[in-house]
C-alpha cells in the first residue's frame, strides 16, 4: 500500500487517489450492507468530530492536527458516499453529526491533552473496528476493491491514532477517562448504526 511522506499539512494517507468500489449493493449480505452503514455513520461522525473543534478552541497546534485530519476523513466520507446510496444510509444523520461535533468540541475545549487523548483512544478502536470489519468482508463479500477500501481506511485510521498519542504520550488521567468514554460511545454508536 503506498502511503505518502510525512509533512504538518498533508499527513500521510493510504486513502489518496482511491477510487471507489463499484459494489452491487443488493448483492451484499444484510450483514455485509449494515456494516458498510455503520462505517459511514463512523465516517460522518469524525467529519464532524474535526468540525467541531473550529469554535472550541484557539490552540494553533490543535487546529492544525484537526484541519489536516479533517481532509482525510472527508475523503472516507466521500468514499462510502458513493458506496451507499441515500437510501441505505443511517437515517439520523443529523444526530450522529452533533455527536461527532459534541465529541470533538468539548474535548477541545477542555484542552491538548484531553482533544489528543479522546481522538488517540477513538481512532484506535477505529482501526480494530476496520479490521474487524475486514475479516467479516473476507468471509460474506471478499471483493477486493471493498477489502481495499476498508484496508486504506483502518491504516489512515491507525496513522491518525498514532499521531495523537505522539502529540501526547502522557495524556491526564481524566483525558484518558474521557477517551475511555468516547471509546464506549462509539462502540454504542457503531451498533445502533447496523440497524438504525
Ligand atoms: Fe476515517
Amino acid at each position: 500500500m503506498d502511503t505518502h511522506s510525512p509533512s504538518p499539512e498533508a499527513p500521510p494517507s493510504a486513502t489518496i487517489g482511491l477510487a471507489p468500489p463499484r459494489l452491487d449493493l443488493s448483492a451484499l449480505p444484510p450483514r455485509m450492507q449494515r456494516e458498510l452503514r455503520a462505517s459511514h455513520v463512523g465516517e460522518t461522525v469524525a467529519v464532524a468530530l474535526y468540525d467541531g473543534v473550529a469554535g472550541a478552541t484557539t490552540d494553533p497546534e490543535v487546529l492544525r492536527f484537526a484541519a489536516s485530519h479533517r481532509r482525510v476523513e472527508k475523503r472516507h466520507l466521500r468514499l462510502f458516499e458513493a458506496v451507499l446510496p441515500p437510501d441505505k444510509r443511517s437515517a439520523p444523520m443529523a444526530f450522529w453529526r452533533w455527536s461527532g461535533r459534541m465529541m470533538g468540541g468539548l474535548p477541545a475545549w477542555l484542552g491538548p491533552s484531553y482533544f489528543y487523548a479522546v481522538v488517540a483512544g477513538v481512532e484506535a478502536w477505529v482501526d480494530g473496528h476496520y479490521a474487524r470489519q475486514i475479516a467479516l468482508a473476507r468471509k460474506l463479500a471478499p471483493d477486493p476493491a471493498l477489502l481495499n477500501l476498508l484496508e486504506a481506511c483502518r491504516l489512515d485510521e491507525r496513522l491518525h491514532a498514532r499521531d495523537a498519542a505522539r502529540l501526547d504520550p502522557a495524556p491526564l488521567w481524566a483525558a484518558r477517562a474521557l477517551a475511555g468514554l468516547a471509546v464506549f460511545l462509539s462502540r454504542v454508536g457503531v451498533r445502533a448504526a447496523r440497524w438504525v
